[in-house]
């Protein structure tokens, strides 16, 4: 076991920070001075170390090129108006992250590692904090498989590292969607609720196809029919129809179960909606859109935080929403904006303190 003594700490000479404005900055284009990299071989964890990011030194034979044995979190830290660093529900990252990892037959991180490395990073490069509202710092744990051979098997080492990005927007605004009518993220059985890194490079392709259309991210369905929504690119999705807030439930294990979405959920109560986890077709939503009880649709994610929509296109029908009047997603992006940056009280107790 790896105690929070046991963190090697190498210190940049230099901090970067100097040549970096943190104002409206991209997202995941700059990262901070230092990172955490962790070994694991012979069965166990062992050579945390936290030092200078830098580039690693890979064998072009690396098990995770090959097979990608690879898993990822995102979580955002934030600063309160006194100056003080929270980073948001990080322990439920950790435990997905750890689903992901059993899924991927990869060895799951220990909590101390988890947790404390994640911390002592965090405390280290506080300065990359950035304050203006819609901005944060994005944390990125990882891991990947490093054994040199190309048979396909379970590598027997792994690293887990984890990096830090100051960051603006994801989606500068709103969007237009193209719900995905032929392709497929994920299948009942497949990996779609891990974070693994194949299966954001498998979006790529029906991605670009929509983007080279004229729309920022498609609508996945599922892989069946092809009539029930999923997730949208990257996020979560939720439909405010009529006076009830729906998002697809978790059961069939294709979609992630977003930290945001569940806060958006919580958030949505606390605001006297009634939040409904099921599945819903394409022809509910249009079926709603027709009769003008579709009133909101927005995507949730770490990344993306609360992204409205304000086009759906289903085959040849075109669904547009005046994003400038809504009521409810706005004020659950306020809502949780005030708990994120520490302008209300937690009331559920999401913010830990660095
Ligand atoms: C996140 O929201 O943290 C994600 O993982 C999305 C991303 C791939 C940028």
């Amino acid at each position: 076991m790896i105690a929070a003594a046991d963190f090697k700490i190498t210190k940049a000479e230099h901090s970067k920070l100097t040549d970096i404005n943190l104002e409206n900055i991209p997202f995941g284009k700059y990262f901070t001075d230092h990172m955490l990299e962790v070994d694991y071989e012979d069965g166990e964890w062992k050579n945390a170390e936290i030092k200078p990011y830098q580039p690693l030194l890979m064998a072009p034979s690396l098990a995770a090129i090959h097979y990608g044995q690879s898993i990822f979190e995102g979580i955002k830290a934030y600063k309160s108006p006194s100056g003080e660093a929270f980073i948001f529900r990080p322990h439920d990252n950790f435990k997905r992250f750890n689903q992901s990892a059993e899924r991927m037959q990869m060895p799951t991180v220990p909590e101390d590692i988890f947790m404390k490395g994640m911390q002592l990073l965090v405390d280290l490069d506080r300065s990359w904090i950035p304050e203006m509202e819609d901005h944060s710092l994005y944390i990125r744990p990882f891991m990947f498989s490093t054994d040199e051979m190309i048979g396909v098997r379970p590598s027997d080492t792994y690293k887990f590292m984890i990096i830090l990005s100051p960051t603006g927007p994801y989606y500068n605004m709103p969007m237009r969607i193209y719900v995905e009518e032929q392709y497929v993220r994920a299948v009942p059985g497949g990996s779609g609720y891990a974070k693994a890194a194949g299966n954001y490079g498998a979006a790529m392709y029906p991605t670009a196809i929509a983007k080279k259309n004229g729309y920022d991210q498609v609508l996945w369905t599922d892989a069946f029919e092809h009539r029930y929504v999923q997730e949208c690119g990257t996020m979560n999705v939720f439909f405010i129809i009529g006076d009830k807030a729906i998002t697809p439930d978790l059961q069939s294990g294709t979609i992630l179960a977003g930290v945001t979405r569940d806060s958006v959920i919580k958030v949505l109560k606390d605001m006297g909606i009634t939040v409904e986890e099921r599945p819903l077709s394409i022809d509910e939503i249009i079926e709603a859109h027709k009769a003008g009880t579709l009133r909101e649709v927005f995507g949730t994610g770490t990344a993306a935080t609360i992204s409205f929509i304000k086009e759906l296109r289903y085959e040849e029908y075109t669904m547009l929403f005046d994003v400038e009047n809504w009521a409810t997603a706005p004020e659950v992006k306020s809502r949780m904006n005030a708990i994120r940056y520490g302008n209300t009280a937690d009331k559920h107790c999401w913010m830990m303190k660095v």
